[in-house]
């Protein structure tokens, strides 16, 4: 059996062997010393050449163990030319499909394991709150049960059959836990989280994925109370071990081990840093080379023995035994490169994500579709049926930005100096979607209109103090006279303009958090020029992350956001113009009206009078779950089966969802509870369950909903989740938004 494998296998190791297994190095270095003399158990940011250099060299060495390859393919594969990249974590969380996200990842897996990897460290189950936070992007949203739903439907994806499947490939659920709560939104500072309040909101979606089976945690870089995740044993012993009962295999970020000594200054050098790291449960160290020595001096000086290892290593070994690297370690392999990589299967799955990523947020005089909508002929392309030519006038400096296009993680490890590794044949823009899909005769005009970003002189030298490259400080250019005036005079002559603004890869991602969440440089004054001229402007918005929008955009006659809609993104976001498919897009994360509403997601705790600012609403621009389609869905006739429920029964209602327009839509009804008295402070209203109903136009359909009562809970003072008997109330409709719901009240006895 594998126990026996593993028992066996470890019980012939050397100490030395055992800490390299620990630990996880990137390409940077020096491949031989690390397998042959460290002994390392895996590597991460790699290649195809190194990959096999490295099972080479594992080859040569006393037990032969095979390495785990690692990497960042969070949307697709990551550092793969010609790999199909889809929509962004939170583009895809606006199609709140479980199944659609499951055959993204099963796909993503396909492409991945037939180069070489074994491990992607996806899906992100952060909860994005602080919209400044540069990795907003990488997650779900703002709701604990929509993440838990779709990152599980993920790991399942990655996963597969089963890890002895050449095809599966295993998941990480990152960033164990809060990281996204930190302070300002600035990337891996402090975390303060009180753990009733982690119990709340942050831990459920990890547990959720815990129990999907998920096979790997990643420790964020966060600090919470004053400990380092890394080491916070409350985190991973009492809670993800303990209670969860987790037997998975836990990986700390990059050099999280390190950085407590350089960065922190929370340990006094690398054998304290091991040791605590050790003793806290982490098996896999992320790009600390010092590890193998600290590791070797803590157990000579006694801060740890060489038995507090066997656990991690055990579970290290025991990961590829399951995924049958010792008789496989599944070389990567151009036969199967050719098979997997960018199939015509995986692109008209890629095309589908695109087209539910989308959400339509205004539609002012049902402008949209463009023309009243179209027909495609045979290859896709729109017809115009007797309304005539017609001009578009494309403006806007993310119209033909292929890269903006893709977002984070998608040209190779989502370094800025990395990108554009993808062919430009392969991206289609907005401008390349309007220019292939819209009728022949219609003319489409481009304008850039604006630029985003300027790069300034750093002022404090081209180094940080630690010797790495400083990246150039980003700033914003200023509005661009000449720009504004070209893109002005093809919008006059337009009968639609169509602007595609946002923000840029230097602004997202991981250490790229943002003070401002404005449309920058010349963005603000080009779509108030295109207002002034009067004509129908639809905004289309590719930002990684909900930003402030001006009234120009927010009163615009058309306004979608579309995250980074990957390489379809730009035919499904024409497609969608031209009415060639529908919008059914839904936010899964609310839209701020001002940077600072921060935080302003929907499902915040009661608070007092007080709690709302003097000189701006609270109200965000637009709530979670709003999403628009090009017919009206009227929701009526909510009963329940009964009213007086136990915490042993399931709440059961119906209600009736009528298309009332004349095309045809995918509706998501969303059931929120309310729990009208709580013994602790809670939500006003948090998402319980939500299901996708097609209707035609003019058809009307029954829903059923279903909530077992025990998951009516809250998390009483002490910290335990209960549910408290008392008056509730079911609220079902279109988004989180009170016009938006209907609501029945019912109770739960303590019977
Ligand atoms: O997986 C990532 C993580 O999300 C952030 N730090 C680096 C890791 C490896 O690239």
């Amino acid at each position: 059996s594998i126990d026996d494998r593993v028992a066996d296998l470890l019980s012939r190791m050397a100490l030395e062997e055992k800490v390299g297994q620990m630990m996880q190095l990137d390409a940077s270095g020096d491949l031989d010393g690390a397998v042959l003399h460290q002994h390392i158990g895996s590597i991460l940011h790699t290649s195809p050449e190194r990959i096999i250099r490295a099972q080479e060299l594992t080859a040569q060495t006393r037990l032969r163990i095979p390495l785990l390859v690692g990497e960042d393919c969070i949307h697709g594969h990551s550092f793969w030319e010609g790999a199909t990249i889809f929509p962004t974590q939170l583009g895809m969380a606006a199609s709140w499909d479980p199944d659609l996200l499951e055959r993204v990842a099963r796909a993503t897996a396909v492409e991945v394991a037939a180069t070489g990897v074994h491990w992607t460290f996806s899906p992100v189950v952060c909860i994005a709150r602080d919209l400044r936070w540069g990795r907003v992007g990488e997650t779900f949203g703002e709701d604990p049960y929509l993440i838990g739903e779709l990152a599980s439907a993920m790991v399942r994806g990655y996963q597969g059959k089963g890890l002895s499947d050449e095809t599966a490939i295993l998941a990480t659920a990152k960033h164990f836990a809060g990281y996204s709560e930190t302070q300002g939104g600035r990337d891996a500072s402090e975390a303060d989280i009180s753990r009733r309040k982690l119990r709340s909101w942050f831990l459920p979606p990890f547990e959720r994925v815990a129990r999907e089976g998920c096979r790997t945690f990643m420790l964020g870089y966060q600090t919470i109370d004053g400990v380092p995740v890394t080491v916070n044993d409350w985190l991973l012993t009492d809670v993800l071990r303990g209670e969860w009962g987790y037997t998975g295999t836990l990986i700390t970020d990059w050099d999280n081990v390190g950085r407590m000594v350089w960065e922190q200054r929370l340990q006094p050098d690398y054998a304290h840093a091991a040791a605590a790291a050790v003793k806290a449960g982490n098996d896999l160290v992320m790009t600390t080379p010092r590890f193998f020595d600290g590791a070797l001096e803590a157990i000579r000086t006694g801060l740890l023995e060489e038995q507090d290892l066997d656990a991690a290593v055990a579970r290290i070994l025991r990961l590829k035994f399951e995924l049958g690297l010792f008789e496989n370690p599944r070389r990567p392999d151009s036969a199967r490169i050719q098979a997997a990589i960018g199939t015509v299967e995986h692109t008209e799955l890629n095309l589908e994500a695109a087209r539910r990523s989308i959400v339509l947020l205004r539609n002012q005089n049902n402008t949209l579709p463009l023309a009243g909508g179209l027909t495609a002929d045979a290859t896709g392309r729109g017809i115009d049926a007797g309304t005539g030519r017609r001009r578009i006038a494309v403006v806007g400096p993310l119209a033909d930005d292929a890269q903006t296009h893709l977002g984070d993680w998608a040209g190779g490890s989502g370094q800025a100096s990395w990108l554009h590794r993808q062919p430009r044949e392969l991206i289609t823009t907005v401008l390349d979607g309007l220019r292939a899909h819209a009728p022949t005769d219609w003319t489409i005009t481009y304008a850039q209109g604006a630029d985003i970003l300027g790069l300034a002189e750093d002022p404090e030298g081209a180094f940080f103090p630690d010797g790495q490259p400083r990246p150039p400080v980003v700033v914003a250019s200023s509005p661009d006279e000449k720009m504004i005036a070209d893109a002005v005079a093809d919008a006059e002559r337009a009968d639609y303009i169509v602007a595609v603004v946002g923000d840029r890869i230097e602004l997202v991602g991981e250490t790229r958090s943002t003070a401002t969440l404005d449309l920058l440089g010349g963005q603000v004054a080009l779509l108030d020029a295109l207002a002034s001229t009067g004509k129908p402007v639809i905004v289309i918005l590719l930002a990684s992350k909900p930003l402030v929008l001006p009234a120009s955009a927010l009163e615009a006659a058309g306004l979608i956001w579309a995250a980074n809609p990957g390489m379809q993104g730009g035919r499904a976001i024409a497609e969608l113009l031209l009415g060639l498919i529908e919008p059914a897009g839904r936010l899964p994360i609310s839209f701020p009206r001002h940077v600072g509403q921060q935080p302003v997601y929907y499902n915040q705790i009661r608070g007092q009078h007080g709690n709302r600012y003097a000189d701006l609403t609270q109200v965000p621009a637009f709530s979670f779950g709003e999403g628009l389609s090009y017919a009206w869905v009227g929701y009526e006739a909510l009963t329940l089966d009964e009213d007086q429920l136990t915490a042993a029964s399931t709440l059961r209602a119906t209600l009736t969802v009528r298309n009332h327009g004349g095309r045809p839509v995918r509706e998501t009804v969303q059931a929120y509870i309310s729990d009208t008295v709580t013994s602790a402070s809670w939500a006003d209203q948090e998402l319980k369950t939500f299901t996708q109903v097609d209707l035609e136009p003019g058809e009307t359909r029954h829903v059923r909903i279903e909530i077992p009562a025990a998951e009516l809970t809250i998390v009483a003072p002490d910290g335990r989740r209960v549910v408290e008997p008392g008056e509730f109330e079911l609220r079902v409709g279109r988004s989180s938004r009170e016009q938006d719901q209907l609501r029945r009240g019912f109770t739960i006895s303590r019977e």
